[in-house]
């Protein structure tokens, strides 16, 4: 009897042990995977290399919380063709959620078809497609910032200035003669980013008058080009340059540097971004504010949503706006505010991102 019940005994323990094996094979087995496959417009553009690097931070992370995860880059040189063959090659390479930053954001429909005969879900960022093309299939999702608000925080931030130092109005007419440098004629950000900026400081009873305005592309070299011509045009009468990203506020300060302007004949220089440049210039008071365009946010963002995609696991707790698009907040950045992102650059993502404030993820080293 003794001998019968230790033999039970022994045979209770042996399952116990090989169903643990079994349960723990199969907890590897089961690892949630997660093959992200992006392209994006253009290698040379300073926003969206910076976005790309969080994008790359975000998937370590999320190999860190035990997923079996990946990312394939390709960078499309400006051309929609080359775009649509990236994605074919990101499907056959097994990318089981797609991120597209479009090069042309007005022609998605090939990729679209490509994806949906594959039954791959798309998350679009920062370049957003027109609201019909959305609609084409259900597993089309759009990860960005609104425009409206970086416009209209770059004109409060010229209103402040203004207000706070009679110097700017430098020919004393009571108005604010001003230039803008204007991004990719087409892009969701670049008219609407001006439009809401001019009219916060109308609203705001600024008087101001536009002398010029260039279209740079977001690029440096392209504003430093557009600046010099202005300046050439016009001389020392601007008083307010308006430039819808960093780099072609950049571009404008590269100008006038140029040009060996003295630091009290220069005109106020307002940017969007805050990229590691940007934010530098802020600090040193060459740029005089940027709005910040929440890249780390994005990334955060776009990473769940591929995460919940691609696995049919979180979906319930991410939340969206229209039913399928998530956009971040902007804020506004004056010198004291890049100084203090400066200090916060400790924690991994490199900048605070109110995004992962808000969902507390922000992670500390
Ligand atoms: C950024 C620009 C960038 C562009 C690319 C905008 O949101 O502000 O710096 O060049 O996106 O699509
Ligand atoms: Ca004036």
């Amino acid at each position: 009897m003794k001998k019968k019940k230790i033999l039970a005994a022994g045979f209770v323990i042996c399952m116990g042990i090989w169903l643990f094996c079994v349960c723990r094979k199969e907890d590897r087995l089961e690892k949630d995977k997660l093959y992200v496959g992006v392209t994006y417009y253009d290698q040379s553009d300073t926003f969206i290399n910076a976005l790309i690097d969080c994008l790359k931070d975000e998937v370590q992370n999320y190999e860190e919380k035990g997923y079996e995860a990946a990312i394939q880059l390709r960078g499309a040189s400006g051309s929609q063709r080359i775009q649509n063959d990236q994605v074919k090659e990101l499907i056959d390479a097994g990318c089981n959620v797609l991120c597209v930053n479009l090069v042309d954001r007005a022609d998605p429909s090939e990729i679209i078809d490509l994806a949906r005969e594959n039954g791959i879900p798309v998350i679009f960022f920062n370049r957003e497609p027109v609201a019909e093309d959305m609609m084409q299939w259900d597993k089309l999702y759009y990860v960005g910032a609104t425009a409206v608000q970086s416009g209209t925080m770059q004109g409060e931030l010229a209103v402040e200035l203004i207000k706070s130092d009679a110097g700017i109005d430098r020919n004393h007419d009571g108005k604010i003669q001003y230039v803008v440098l204007e991004g990719e004629p087409g892009h969701q950000d670049a008219i609407i980013r001006t439009e809401n900026a001019v009219e916060a400081l109308k609203r705001n009873g600024i008087e101001i008058e536009k002398l010029s305005y260039g279209i740079a592309n977001w690029n440096r070299a392209q504003a430093q080009n557009q600046m010099l011509q202005m300046i050439s045009q016009h001389q020392n009468k601007i008083e307010l340059v308006l430039a819808n990203n960093d780099d072609m506020a950049l571009g404008a300060i590269d100008a006038y540097e140029k040009l060996n302007y003295t630091e009290s004949a220069l005109p106020v220089f307002l940017g969007i971004d805050g990229t590691d440049v940007g934010l530098n210039a802020v600090r040193e008071s060459k740029m005089a504010g940027t709005v910040y365009n929440d890249k780390e946010g994005q990334a955060a963002a776009i990473m769940e949503l591929s995460a919940a995609l691609a696995t049919g696991k979180g979906m319930e707790k991410i939340e969206f706006e229209k039913e399928r698009y998530i956009y971040l907040p902007y804020f506004k950045v004056t010198p004291s505010i890049a100084d203090y992102m400066e200090k916060g650059s400790r924690n991994r993502y490199g900048k605070v991102s109110l995004y992962m404030l808000q969902r507390s993820v922000i992670m500390t080293s």
